[in-house]
């Protein structure tokens, strides 16, 4: 049994906000957020949407390129760092409700930008042991609530946005999930986290919200992690399926920078063509980096039957990790 991509959606907020539109309230440049990242501009979701708007429409829009029906689909796993709630209900659920999934169990997974590829792979082993015929992964995000939007070495990496995929089980032609890897490195958790807000420090009721809620990181160890895993996951995948660079048509790295990019691509001396990016666009979308992407190159119709694409993930956790798909 396969575990194959049969649909694939985004939705991006209809906001769009440029590098010159942030150089009006804080202490930046595009010319500086270009030269340091690649990034040119972020969707912002408006006060009304939640990561479960994003995603539901991203979601919509996936199964209706699959063809499945919402009442066909047994599980969904979103991906998010930024739930519609704390915890609970999980976001999953009220996408569940929106989409009128009414045979589908739904739980949130947290793996932040390395989220969707945890959610490929968990829908492949759902699929592979027989447990789902139909598995929806979303990718949901709204960085833009949990940003500090007076700290300019992040808050200029980070956009909205969502993107879904239809997984289903299907018989042998040799497409779907075929490979991926999941890693984590938790010893560093805390050079990218929030610091404030869960349960090992709590915001007591009456206290204000302060700069420790929102998403603190260490740009340089994040940077280098960054660098080193890509390297990494890209070589795991090609040496455990005796693969060369050559037969991968493309590798979809999680959109953080393109400088990231560009350095892994340098250091495992791979043509940077074969790196698919839309950062500069969208910047950082977490979760739903990867999906945005994947739905962008099918609709571009870069992605045939039989492509053989790389999805790679990295970020808080630090967790890692990619997949190996025959699209
Ligand atoms: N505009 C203008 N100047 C800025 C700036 C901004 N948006 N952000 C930082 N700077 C300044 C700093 O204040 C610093 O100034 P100083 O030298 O006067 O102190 C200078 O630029 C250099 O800062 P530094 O942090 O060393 O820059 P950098 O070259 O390391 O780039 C990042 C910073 C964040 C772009 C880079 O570290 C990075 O990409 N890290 C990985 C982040 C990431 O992708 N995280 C998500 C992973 S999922």
């Amino acid at each position: 049994m396969e575990a194959r991509i049969t649909g694939v959606g985004s939705y991006t907020p209809e906001r769009r906000v440029t590098n010159d539109e942030l150089a009006q309230t804080l202490d930046t440049s595009d010319e500086w957020i270009r030269s340091h990242t690649g990034i040119r501009a972020r969707h912002i979701a408006a006060p009304n949407e939640a990561a479960s708007d994003l995603g539901a429409i991203a979601s919509a829009r996936a199964l209706e390129a699959s063809g499945v029906g919402p009442g066909e689909i047994d599980l969904i796993l979103l991906a998010t760092s930024t739930p519609d709630y704390q915890g609970l209900p999980s976001t999953a659920s009220v996408v569940q409700d929106r989409l009128g999934c009414e045979n589908a169990g739904a739980m949130d997974l947290v793996a932040a930008c390395t989220g969707f590829v945890y959610g490929l792979e968990t829908a492949h082993a759902y699929t592979r042991a027989g447990l789902a015929r139909h598995v929806l992964v979303v990718g949901a995000e709204v960085y833009s609530r949990i940003v500090d939007w007076s700290d300019r070495s992040t808050c200029i990496l980070f956009g909205d946005g969502a993107g879904a995929c239809v997984v289903s089980a299907a018989e042998g032609e040799g497409r779907g999930i075929v490979d991926s890897v999941l890693k984590s490195r938790g010893s560093d958790a805390e050079s990218l986290y929030r610091p404030r807000g869960g349960t090992r420090s709590p915001l007591p009721a009456g206290e204000r919200a302060d700069r420790d809620t929102y998403l603190k990181m260490d740009g340089r160890r994040v940077y280098v992690f960054a660098v080193s895993v890509l390297v990494d996951i890209i070589r795991r995948l090609l040496e455990r399926n005796n693969l060369s660079i050559d037969e991968v048509d493309y590798i979809v790295p999680h959109q953080a920078n393109m400088r990231i990019i560009e350095a892994a691509a340098k250091r495992a001396d791979i043509p940077l063509e074969k790196f698919y990016t839309n950062l500069q666009e969208y910047a950082n979308t977490s979760a739903a980096s990867i999906p945005i992407a994947l739905d962008e190159m099918n609709r571009a119709e870069l992605l045939h039957p039989g492509s053989t694409v790389l999805t790679i993930g990295f970020g808080a956790g630090l967790a890692y990790g990619g997949n190996l798909i025959r699209w």
